[in-house]
């Protein structure tokens, strides 16, 4: 088992770099896939998450040469993928396996689509259900609600689809199964989840328009799109969000994270921090593979508990458990609501965060659709957590989170399984360290 131990005292100084993006690099992989020639993908997260991606798409008979600066995918057209020879491993993303599934629903072959324990317990019903009403064949556990799902190739028609939950793996296991469906699919969502898969197929020329709230997708588009000769992942903002909440939490840091990803729809953590007293700036904005891109300063500060409703849950939706460790050291109290679906990510976020805080001495209380965070901090200055063992419950962000926390600790924290950091950033004990032993 392999576990972390922070020691705090310090502050965060320096320049850092985090990942490419994690939801861009598993649709950049499959839509240069579907594309037709050589594409290079450029500064990709390589997180186990996105390498299950690739070697599913390897397996479905793409060449992919992979090297740490990029990948190079051969792409073989819309209707080049073929049947692989065994079940498909997607480990613990839900993006990957969810996305799969609609890639693979319209295909004329078979597949099957598993992954780690966790991913056997998360929600498949509310991608099953849609692509069985377009006319996908899918057996999986629990009459599809759960995987290993196992997907017959059928033809697909277009679906006119009002998903209740506003959730991109659904809006984008739509989109992707729209395209080899016959006709004019038409899906809404609640709210506006991440549209990185609209931004990439807009990137690529494929047809999706908006009317409204609605996206209009043709299927079997009669000529397909070609590769590109670079495309080049934006930081993950879910992985600068660590050090956004650390360098915000830590007196005395002074912290600027290089060419990260500011999408609108993501970046719900940057309105709720600012609202609670950050100090953070974007700058040298520009555009990335049709994504905004920026470097981001954030210098230490004293924070104020908030209210974060419904409207930015979508945005700020990986971002909670670290948001809880800035709002238990606030000065006040924080409350969240309407996120119930922290409930069914790689952990019960609401659960696990709520337990592992409480043991560092935070003041939480659980609702069933988020929780209630007493912050610790005065008028002069944010609290500080107690030291405590902790473990992550096989959650990367809890993991990362809670190292964050004990950076506001007075002794050293140690964190038990930390292996599953690897799914999203594979460097971020490193990265840490760089900050925490620069110098000025
Ligand atoms: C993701 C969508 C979100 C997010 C996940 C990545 C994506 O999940 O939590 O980490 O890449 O589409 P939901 O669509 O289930 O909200």
């Amino acid at each position: 088992m392999t576990s972390l131990t922070i020691t705090p005292g310090r502050p965060l100084l320096g320049t850092i770099a985090v990942p490419g993006d994690k939801s861009i690099t598993h649709r950049a992989i499959i839509l240069t896939a579907l594309a037709n020639g050589v594409s290079r993908v450029a500064r990709y997260c390589r997180g186990e998450d996105c390498l299950n991606t690739m070697r599913a798409l390897q397996a479905l008979g793409v060449r992919i040469d992979e090297s740490v600066e990029e990948l190079q995918i051969h792409g073989k057209g819309l209707w080049g993928l073929t049947e692989p020879s065994g079940p498909i491993d997607c480990g613990n993303s839900g993006t990957g396996i969810r996305l799969l599934t609609g890639l693979l629903a319209g295909q004329d072959f078979f597949t099957v689509l598993t992954g780690d324990e966790s991913i056997r317990r998360r929600p498949m019903g509310r991608i099953v259900k849609p692509l069985r009403d377009m006319g996908a064949s899918i057996a999986g556990r629990k009459g599809g609600e759960l995987a290993p799902l196992a997907v017959t190739g059928s033809r697909l028609r277009a679906i006119t689809y009002a998903s209740p939950v506003a959730s991109a793996q659904i809006k984008s296991a739509l989109l992707l199964a729209a395209l080899f469906a016959e006709g004019t699919s038409r899906l809404t969502e609640p709210r506006l989840s991440r549209d990185h898969t609209e931004r990439m197929f807009q990137f690529f020329g494929i047809g999706l328009k908006r009317e409204g709230a609605t996206l209009l997708v043709e299927g079997r588009p009669s000529v397909g799109w070609n590769g590109v000769p670079q495309l080049v992942v934006p930081g993950d903002f879910s992985a600068a969000a660590f050090f956004i909440v650390g360098a915000t939490i830590v007196p005395g840091s002074d912290v600027t994270i290089q060419h990260v990803g500011i999408n609108p729809t993501r970046t719900g953590l940057l309105d709720v921090m600012m609202s609670m007293g950050a100090d953070i700036q974007l700058l040298n904005r520009r555009e990335e593979a049709g994504e905004p891109v920026a470097d981001i300063r954030v210098k230490s500060a004293r924070l104020q508990g908030v209210s974060v409703g419904p409207d930015l849950i979508p945005p700020t939706i990986d971002e909670f458990p670290i948001l809880c460790v800035a709002a238990a050291v606030a000065k006040g109290e924080t409350v969240i609501s309407g996120a119930e679906e922290l409930r069914v990510k790689e952990s019960d976020r609401i659960a696990t965060v709520s337990t592992e805080l409480r043991a560092m001495g935070a003041q939480i209380t659980e609702q069933p659709d988020g929780m209630v965070v007493r912050g610790l901090g005065t008028a002069e200055k944010n609290g500080c957590l107690q030291a405590a063992h902790g473990r992550s419950h096989g959650d990367h962000r809890v993991a990362m989170s809670l190292a964050i926390a004990g950076l506001t600790a007075s002794a050293p924290t140690v964190i038990d399984e930390t292996a599953c950091i690897e799914t999203s950033f594979p460097a971020f004990q490193r990265t840490l360290l760089e900050l925490l032993t620069e110098r000025q």
